[in-house]
C-alpha cells in the first residue's frame, strides 16, 4: 500500500514522486497556444492533404483513431522506427502502430517472407494450407493455449471470442470494463471513455450505450475493484458469458492491475462459471513473450491477439482453452472468413514469431526501462505533478500527481498536460499516439538513442513550465 493506494502487479512499472508542485495552468496553455501556432507553421503540406482526403474519406482518415483537430500529420514512408512526412520530416515514431509494428517498419525479415509469399506461395487459397497449421503450432505453444482460428482484426477476435463464450455457457450478458475499448463489436461499444456526467456514481456505474449500437445486456464495473466485478457476479451470474477485460488496460493509457486483481477475477469467474477472456489485443507480444497472461501468471479461458502478431499485416486471432474451442469444432459457433490466415498474414507472423525471442524482447524492456527510470530523474528535478507507468516494452507518462487504477482516476488526469506534453514532442520529431494518453512503444528497432530524443524532449517541455 502507498498512500492508501494497493501496491500493483509486480510484472509493472510505475513510479509516483513523494512530492509535486502543480503547473500553472495559464503558463500550459499559453505554451499549448504557441505549440499549435509551430504545428500549423512546419505542417502545410499535411493540412492540404487533409482537405484533399477530406473530400472522399469521412474526416480524410482510413480510421476515425487517426484524426485530430486542425489536421492529422500524413505519413508518406517508415522505416524502422522512424516515418516521413509529407513534409518531408523525419520523425522518431514512438507509436508504432499502437503496438503493430513491434518489430519494426519493413523489418527485413518480415518483408523477405511477404516477398517470398508474394513470388513463391500466392495470396489467397481459401483453403487448409501448411503455413497457417505452422504458424498457428507456433502460437498455440507460445501463448499456452489449446486451439486457435486466425481473423483478419482485432475487433473480429473479440466478437468471436464472446460468440465462443456464449455457445458454450449458455448465457448471454458480458461484462467489461468501464472506460475500455475493445473494438467495433456492439455490446463492446458500451461505456468507451463516456462522459462522466452519463455515468453515474463510481460505486455503481451507469452503462452507456452510443445510440447507433444493439449491445444486449452488458454490465460495467470499474477496473481493479473485485468487490463490485463478485457483486454484480452474484445478482447476475445465472445470465453472464464472459468478463473481458484486458490484463493491463492501455487504452486509458496504462493501468496496471492491483497486485492479486487479474488472479481474483479468475476465481470469481470459476465460482459463477463465467469464461475469463483476456484482450490481448494491445499488450500480446509487447508485454512479453508469452502475453500479459503469462507475466501476471493467471490463465484466461480465452484470449484476443491482433496487433503485435503481425508485423503490420492484417492479422489477428483468438484461442484459448479445448473446453472453449470446441465449440468452433462442432458449430455451436460458427467461424468463417475469407481472408483467415492468408499466406501473406502467415509468412509475416512466421518473421514475427522468429523476431520476438526472449532474448530480443527483454532487450527492448531494458531500452524502455531505462528511458521511464530517466523520465523519473526529470519529474522529480522539475517536481511536476506527474508518474511514470510502464508494462513490457510500453511506458508512458501520467500527468497526476497520484497513481491511476480506473477510469475515473483517469479522467482525473491533467488532459491540458496531456495535449500540450503530446504536442511538444510532435514538434521536436516524436510522434507519440493521438488520443491523449501518452503511450510508447519501444520496438526491436528503438535504440537507447532514439528513446534519449523522447527523454530530452521531455526535459525541454520541464524546463519551459518551471522557467
Ligand atoms: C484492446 C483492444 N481490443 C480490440 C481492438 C480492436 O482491434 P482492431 O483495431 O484490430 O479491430 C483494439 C484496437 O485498438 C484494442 O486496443
Amino acid at each position: 500500500m502507498m498512500n492508501n493506494v494497493p501496491a500493483h502487479d509486480p510484472a509493472g512499472w510505475r513510479n509516483v514522486p513523494a512530492t509535486s508542485k502543480p503547473i500553472d495552468p495559464a503558463k500550459a496553455k499559453k505554451l499549448l497556444a504557441a505549440e499549435w501556432k509551430k504545428f500549423s507553421a512546419t505542417t502545410a503540406k499535411s493540412a492540404k492533404h487533409n482537405k484533399v482526403a477530406s473530400k472522399v474519406l469521412p474526416l480524410g482518415v482510413t480510421s476515425s483513431f487517426q484524426h485530430w483537430d486542425p489536421y492529422p500529420i500524413s505519413i508518406a514512408s517508415a522505416e524502422g522506427a522512424y516515418f516521413t512526412d509529407v513534409d518531408g520530416r523525419k520523425l522518431l515514431d514512438m507509436s508504432m502502430g499502437f503496438g503493430a509494428m513491434l518489430v519494426g517498419h519493413l523489418n527485413p525479415l518480415v518483408v523477405k517472407n511477404v516477398k517470398e509469399a508474394l513470388d513463391k506461395t500466392g495470396t489467397l487459397f481459401v483453403t487448409p494450407s501448411p503455413t497457417a497449421t505452422e504458424v498457428a503450432e507456433r502460437f498455440k505453444k507460445r501463448f499456452g493455449i489449446d486451439m486457435l482460428r486466425f481473423t483478419n482484426s482485432g475487433t473480429e477476435s473479440t466478437m468471436y471470442a464472446i460468440r465462443v463464450a456464449r455457445a458454450v455457457t449458455k448465457k448471454k450478458a458480458i461484462i467489461k470494463i468501464e472506460g475500455g475499448y475493445h473494438g467495433g463489436y456492439d455490446p463492446l461499444q458500451v461505456s468507451v471513455k463516456p462522459a462522466l456526467a452519463d455515468i453515474g456514481p463510481a460505486e455503481a456505474p451507469i452503462a452507456d450505450a452510443p445510440f447507433d449500437a444493439v449491445p444486449g445486456d452488458v454490465y460495467v464495473v470499474p477496473y481493479n475493484d473485485l468487490p463490485y466485478l463478485e457483486k454484480i457476479m452474484k445478482e447476475h451470474g445465472d445470465d453472464i458469458a464472459c468478463f473481458m477485460v484486458e490484463p493491463v488496460v492501455e487504452n486509458l493509457s496504462i493501468i496496471l492491475p492491483d497486485k492479486g486483481y487479474l488472479a481474483g477475477a479468475r476465481k470469481l469467474c470459476d465460482k459463477y462459471k463465467i469464461a475469463l477472456i483476456f484482450d490481448e489485443v494491445k499488450t500480446g507480444l509487447t508485454a512479453g513473450v508469452a502475453g500479459a497472461s503469462k507475466r501476471v501468471g493467471v490463465t484466461p479461458d480465452l484470449i484476443t491477439l491482433a496487433k503485435s502478431i503481425g508485423g503490420g499485416l492484417p492479422v489477428a486471432a483468438f484461442g484459448g482453452k479445448k473446453k472453449y474451442m470446441d465449440a468452433v469444432v462442432d458449430g455451436r459457433m460458427a467461424h468463417f472468413g475469407t481472408y483467415n490466415g492468408n499466406p501473406l498474414a502467415m509468412a509475416a507472423m512466421m518473421a514475427v514469431d522468429d523476431l520476438c525471442t526472449p532474448q530480443a524482447l527483454a532487450s527492448a524492456e531494458t531500452i524502455n526501462m531505462a528511458a521511464l527510470a530517466k523520465m523519473d530523474a526529470i519529474i522529480a528535478k522539475y517536481e511536476l505533478p506527474a508518474h511514470t507507468i510502464g508494462f513490457g516494452v510500453k511506458g508512458a507518462i501520467i500527468w497526476s500527481p497520484t497513481p491511476v487504477r480506473n477510469y475515473r482516476d483517469f479522467k482525473n488526469t491533467d488532459f491540458l498536460m496531456a495535449e500540450l506534453s503530446w504536442l511538444w514532442g510532435i514538434n521536436r520529431g516524436v510522434i507519440t499516439p493521438p488520443g491523449l494518453d501518452e503511450q510508447w512503444l519501444v520496438s526491436l528497432a528503438h535504440t537507447s538513442a532514439d528513446m534519449d530524443k523522447l527523454v530530452t524532449e521531455f526535459e525541454d517541455l520541464a524546463q519551459a513550465l518551471r522557467s
